[in-house]
């Protein structure tokens, strides 16, 4: 329980954790690359610990030096490593499962991917389908298509694979199984999803096609020998995310957000705020592989947006912090097309308009998004994270802009993203 409250403004100037989502890709990469790849600021997320967990299991050697992280990477043989002794705990981290899926389609023996009971309530028949397709055997244990996930890697073959659900999880597993795979694999997606995975793999060296269909894209790979990597991680515009809609929110403040990930399939949350009204600049410093650069923000008086389908997956993680700054914007902000929410970590669509509303905000829940009409000046209570992260850190921007004392239930999980998320925000008041 956090007492956030009373707060000031936010003037400061700071650094975010490396970004997760492409820590968890760099590191399950390097394993298929010939020789030692570097990942300078490795995101301390519990989330990326667990995709260690996966290298860990298969013999693949990896160490930490400070906040950076090297891999000896074993080539798309598997030379070295060895199949994994026990069931492989991916903890409450999505990803991990999802990624790693993908990466040992094709690895020697047979994996059990596990987890946190959190984790094993979520759909994970989304990538052990396409998988079976590529000549995989993926069975999902549990009951309705979840995990644990048993896969007994073999030789792959390419597939053309149209993504039923906008998700850049199913995308990474089926190109992660792709440059191991005989064969052209392609992915088509008609709404843009993150593309950590097609910039990763083109620095390493993989032959990878963008071409545009039927009002999507479609990304094409073959089989490809891939070069270790020297990378730094920008830092997590999705940890960076709570911190902008405090400043947002919190009149006379001001905050610049350095070396932050800038990729234009993350950073929706910036376009969102830009129609309400937010007064920021963001500019890039550099782009190879990833866009990275700064994002200052000031406080604003915000109105009320539509948050629309195709651009959902650019902000699905920072969709609870736009219910919050809805509170504080006049009119009805709605968001459609987003019933992924549902199957997070919690139920994100319930989660966030039930504490929403025990803060006193104007909050509803559609099957496939909310609407929140402000602005409504918010009061103490409390509310439940559900063991999410991604709630906890949106509640805890709530607290901020309250009348008095809120009590978040759940604070505990912000460290499966953001270790050090409740000091950071502390340290600026
Ligand atoms: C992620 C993709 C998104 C996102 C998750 C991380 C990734 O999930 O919500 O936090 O790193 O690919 P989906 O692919 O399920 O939309």
């Amino acid at each position: 329980m956090n007492d956030l409250t009373e707060a000031r403004p936010i003037k400061a100037s700071l650094r975010v954790p490396g970004d997760k989502a492409i820590s968890h890709r760099a590191a399950l990469l390097a394993v298929l690359a010939e020789g030692r790849t570097t990942i300078r600021s490795f995101s301390p997320a519990g989330d990326c610990e667990a995709t260690l967990r996966v290298l860990r299991a298969l013999g693949v050697r990896h160490g930490r030096d400070g906040e950076d992280l090297w891999v000896e990477g074993v080539g798309g043989e598997w030379r070295g490593a060895h199949p994994p002794e026990g069931h492989i705990d991916c903890g409450r981290s999505g990803t991990t499962m999802r990624l790693a899926a993908g990466l040992l389609a094709a690895a020697p023996g047979t994996s059990v991917l596990t987890g946190h009971p959190q984790l094993l309530r979520r759909p994970m028949e989304r990538v052990a389908e396409p998988l079976r397709s590529m000549g995989a055997d993926v069975r999902s244990e549990g009951g309705g298509g979840t995990a644990p996930l048993t896969i007994t890697g073999g030789p792959l073959r390419g597939i053309r694979y149209r993504l039923p659900v906008a998700s850049a999880q199913v995308k990474s597993a089926v190109l992660f199984a792709g440059i191991q795979a005989d064969g052209t694999t392609s992915v088509i997606e008609t709404i843009p999803t993150r593309d950590h995975s097609e910039r990763m793999l083109s620095a390493m060296g993989a032959g990878v096609r963008v071409t545009t269909v039927d009002g999507g894209a479609e990304i094409a790979l073959e089989r490809s020998a891939l070069r270790p990597l020297e990378l730094l991680v920008p830092g997590d515009f999705s940890s960076a995310a709570p911190l902008i809609a405090a400043a947002a929110l919190l009149r006379g403040s001001d905050l610049s957000v350095r070396g932050v990930g800038l990729n234009p399939t993350r950073t929706g949350l910036l376009r969102v705020l830009g129609r309400m009204g937010g007064d920021f600049i963001a500019e890039t410093a550099g782009s190879h592989p990833e866009p990275w650069g700064e994002v200052r923000v000031r406080h604003q008086p915000l109105a009320a947006t539509a948050v629309r389908p195709e651009e959902v997956p650019s902000l699905i993680d920072e969709l609870p912090l736009v219910g919050v700054l809805a509170t504080q914007a006049g009119g009805t902000t709605e968001v459609r097309g987003a019933a992924e929410l549902r199957l997070k970590e919690s139920d994100r669509i319930g989660g966030l308009v039930e504490g929403l509303r025990a803060l006193g905000a104007e909050a509803e829940a559609l099957e496939d998004g909310f609407v929140v009409t402000g602005p409504t000046p918010l009061r103490g209570g409390r509310c439940d994270a559900l063991d999410d992260h991604r709630l906890a850190m949106a509640f805890a921007v709530a607290a901020l802009v309250a009348s008095s004392r809120v009590e978040v239930k759940g604070m505990g999980f912000v460290g499966d993203s953001f270790p050090g998320f409740i000091e950071s925000l502390e340290a600026l008041r």
